[in-house]
């Protein structure tokens, strides 16, 4: 319970109970830590995800205080500077930032669709979900190296290394999100700010719907996996927390596999 007593951050990617963001905030929450949280902009956007707060533990509190939450679309600069500015007047440290977005045309998320993804579809899925890693890094900096240090954690998915048909744009922003992650972990290390990324297994989410294909990854995996069943959003957010807490404090620019050991598996 105790394990992230006195931690404090920032999640980014809660839609509603089902995202990956949600599971880790609940076990954040569930190990002591105060969460603060960010939605995308728009009323709509913003009802949702307040909603899916209100389903976390206590509410999404910890410790009597307000649910803190901001809108942010992480694909405008001036957005994730209110975020931040906001954030640090409010909170008297940062310890963790959680990265758990993504974004990608569903038009080209289908198996034989790759070739032909336009300039623009490709250049936005690696700006959301790629780039907005290091532009939340720069911003987290000064707050995490006044906290002492601090963890960084992204969401991953293994077609950033092998080709899943369908998961075509979505694989090439992965690689680059997993590679920003190591380049970050190298300049931020100095200041004991750790960052990684988790490679979770599939789960039904808003964002996996628009991946022509998951079905099959879903049915494959538990004749395939180790653990011969499909990942679920608690295993997720159980890895979160260590890599949030102080026991992985020598682990830093890793890629930690959460999905009951499939990629392990050659045939
Ligand atoms: N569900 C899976 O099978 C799976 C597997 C491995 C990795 N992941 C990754 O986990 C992360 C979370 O996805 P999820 O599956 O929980 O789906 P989700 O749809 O619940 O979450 C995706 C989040 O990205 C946010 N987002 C999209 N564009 C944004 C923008 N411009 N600014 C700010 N936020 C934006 C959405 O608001 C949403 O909250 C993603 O990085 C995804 O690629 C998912």
């Amino acid at each position: 319970m105790n394990l992230l007593h006195g931690k404090v951050g920032l999640i980014f990617g809660i839609a509603n109970d089902r995202s990956y963001a949600w599971h880790i905030a609940e076990a954040l929450l569930g190990h002591g830590a105060r969460c603060a949280y960010t939605s995308l902009p728009g009323e709509k956007n913003e009802r949702r995800t307040r909603k899916a707060i209100e389903t976390l533990p206590n509410g999404g509190m910890q410790g009597g205080h307000e649910v803190w939450m901001a809108p942010c679309d992480a694909g405008k600069d001036e957005d994730l500077d209110a975020v931040f500015d906001a954030y640090t007047k409010k909170h008297e440290r940062l310890d963790f930032v959680i990265h758990s977005i993504a974004f990608a045309d569903r038009e080209w998320l289908a198996p034989g669709k790759f070739t032909d993804t336009p300039r623009a579809a490709y250049l936005s899925a690696i700006d959301i979900s790629a780039y907005t890693l290091a532009a939340m890094a720069k911003r987290a900096r000064e707050p995490m190296k006044a906290s002492g240090g601090g963890s960084i954690l992204a969401m991953s998915y293994y077609g950033a290394e092998k080709v899943v048909p369908g998961y075509n744009v979505m694989g090439v922003a992965k690689a680059a999100l997993e590679c920003t992650a190591r380049y970050l972990a190298w300049e931020l290390g100095e200041h004991r700010i750790r960052v990684n990324t988790i490679s979770g297994g599939p789960l039904r989410t808003l964002a996996s719907s628009a991946v022509g294909g998951v079905d099959k990854m879903m049915e494959a995996t538990p004749l395939k996996a180790p653990l011969r069943r499909n990942v679920e959003g608690s295993d997720v957010g159980g890895a979160a927390a260590w890599l949030v807490s102080d026991l992985a404090a020598g682990v830093t620019a890793e890629n930690i596999y959460v999905d009951c050991g499939v990629s392990a598996v050659g045939v």
